[in-house]
């Protein structure tokens, strides 16, 4: 595993902006496994603007999102479609039909768990996967206790996550209870991993994640695993380890 120490959110965001970028340039056609959260606003803001300058194309780009909730409509303010829509595919030049993300208007469908698993393999597999890191451990929505071997899959959400999550809904009772998720199995597919984490609340789950043991109650544990993973994390993030 590489670790970058970056100073701040902003320097998290840039750092992380910039190896994406590397991948994109090296490989125009690539297949970017995306993340929603705070974490990742920085890293879309940064990539817009590097585009509008004429630094990264993305017209040949396929992106292939983690994670949807699940009775969601489309449209809806808290979706992840328009989380991802909102920050960063309609700034960019991806074409509308490589961006994709599970359908969560879909309340529970099998069908729909295999139809994203097929798409991601029939785009040739992940490149390189941006992810985000819960407070649980939770990566996508793969939350404590989740298998190691699944690929996209149902979940009911961890309380800790809905209660988190809440901050975006503003009630509690609003929060989905279920979402669509790449299990770890699918993320661990991936040929690199892009781990970002910022912020003193972070900084006890990323050392139990990455210098703790791997078992399946820190579902990022199992990035221990894997053999080309890059951490960006600020200092407060950092600062346990
Ligand atoms: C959410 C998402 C994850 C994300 C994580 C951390 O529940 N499903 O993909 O990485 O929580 O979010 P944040 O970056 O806002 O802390």
């Amino acid at each position: 595993m590489r670790i970058y120490r970056a100073a701040d959110y902003g320097d998290m965001s840039r750092k992380a902006a910039n190896i994406l970028s590397a991948q994109v340039i090296l490989k125009p056609n690539c297949v970017l496994g995306l993340a929603t959260g705070s974490s990742t606003l920085g890293v879309y803001k940064q990539l817009v603007e590097w585009h509008n300058k004429g630094d990264i194309d993305f017209s040949e780009v396929t992106t292939v999102n983690l994670d949807e909730y699940a009775g969601l409509e489309k449209d809806d303010p808290n979706s992840y479609y328009r989380f991802m829509k909102e920050n960063f595919w309609d700034h960019v030049n991806i074409e509308p039909g490589s961006a994709h993300i599970p359908d969560g208007t879909m309340a529970f469908s099998d069908k729909e768990c295999r139809r994203y698993d097929r798409l991601i393999s029939r785009c040739g597999g992940i490149d390189m996967q941006l992810l985000g890191l819960g407070h649980n451990g939770h990566i996508g929505f793969n939350e404590p206790g989740s298998a190691f071997d699944k690929d996209t899959h149902l979940v009911k959400l961890s309380e800790s996550t809905i209660k988190a999550n809440t901050r975006f809904f503003g009630r509690l009772e609003d929060v989905p209870r279920y979402a669509y998720t790449m299990g770890i199995r699918s993320i661990m597919q991936a040929r690199r991993i892009l781990v970002i984490a910022s912020g003193a609340d972070k900084a006890e789950i990323l050392k139990s994640a990455f210098f703790g043991p791997v078992t399946p109650i820190v579902p990022a544990s199992a990035l221990q695993l894997h053999n080309n993973v890059i951490l960006v994390g600020d200092e407060e993030a950092m600062s346990c380890i």
